[in-house]
């Protein structure tokens, strides 16, 4: 995976980017980043690459020349013309879906903007991607870029040690992971739940399947349509909504899950 950013801030990206997981992928040669820095393609010569906009308003609107010519001189090195995600908070929402997809291109460019935005019509002519990573709004796209490249790099294959540290982790199936325990087996009055030390592992597999689903139901309810539930699955469903099971559920849960169970 290649990645390519387009920004007036290349150090940033460059320092968050060279550490840990990611910096070790760098190193192993899985990923490489390349910024371009959009100042050095100013047009007036003193390095601006700002005016004001049109019609008058607060801030300032990065000029469409500059950006052009900083993608123009970055796609002919790279000999094609790669997806170019346009990071605002005006885009597509990034979720782990779009995070997989993205991992199958080769080359991709990111475009950060800042001050009021990027010139309409630049944007017109190169974006092929909006994306948002949320809804909020942060002072530029560099940190944007950076969660996309972080998480679409952990889907890069040989970029996680432990492939099934990549598979298992929330939303690969539609819901949150279970809860994690390690030593000691008693901590502060607290015991580890004892079938993960049962040496079980069909049973340590379905209690952690009845906690992604427990767990998804408590903190993100909207979730749970996305998962797919088989029979042992619809039986937990059932447990929980006949209050057979340890934990309590309340009466708006029951709600959700009898829905789950109707499609
Ligand atoms: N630029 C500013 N805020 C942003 C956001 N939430 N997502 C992507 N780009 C942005």
């Amino acid at each position: 995976m290649n990645y390519y950013v387009m920004t007036l801030f290349p150090e940033m990206i460059e320092q968050g980017m060279n550490t840990s997981i990611i910096g070790r992928a760098m190193a192993k040669g899985l990923i490489s980043l390349e910024t371009v820095n959009i100042r050095d393609f100013s047009v007036t010569g003193n390095g601006r690459i700002d005016d004001y906009p049109y019609g008058g308003g607060a801030g300032m609107v990065m000029q469409p020349e500059p950006v052009y010519r900083a993608y123009e001189s970055l796609v002919s090195r790279i000999g094609s013309r790669p997806r170019l995600i346009y990071l605002t908070p005006q885009g597509r929402v990034f979720d782990q879906s779009m995070a997989e997809e993205l991992a199958k291109e080769e080359n991709l460019i990111f475009l950060c903007g800042h001050y009021e935005g990027i010139d309409e019509r630049v944007l017109e002519e190169i974006a092929t991607d909006y994306v948002s990573i949320g809804d909020y709004v942060l002072t530029g796209g560099e940190l944007p870029s950076m969660v996309m490249m972080d998480s679409i790099s952990r889907m890069v294959p040989g970029v996680l040690s432990n492939q099934e540290s990549g598979q298992y982790e929330s939303f690969q199936d539609g819901l949150l992971e279970y809860p994690h325990y390690s030593r000691p087996e008693l901590w502060h009055e607290k015991q580890a739940p004892p079938v993960l030390l049962s040496g079980h592992h069909g049973n340590v597999d379905r209690w952690r399947r009845n906690q992604s689903i427990l767990r998804t139901l408590r903190r993100r309810p909207e979730l749970l349509q996305n998962g797919e539930y088989d029979k042992k699955d619809r039986k937990f469903i059932q447990s929980l909504l006949h209050d057979e099971y340890e934990e309590k559920i309340t009466e708006e849960e029951k709600r959700i899950l009898a829905k789950l169970l109707a499609i």
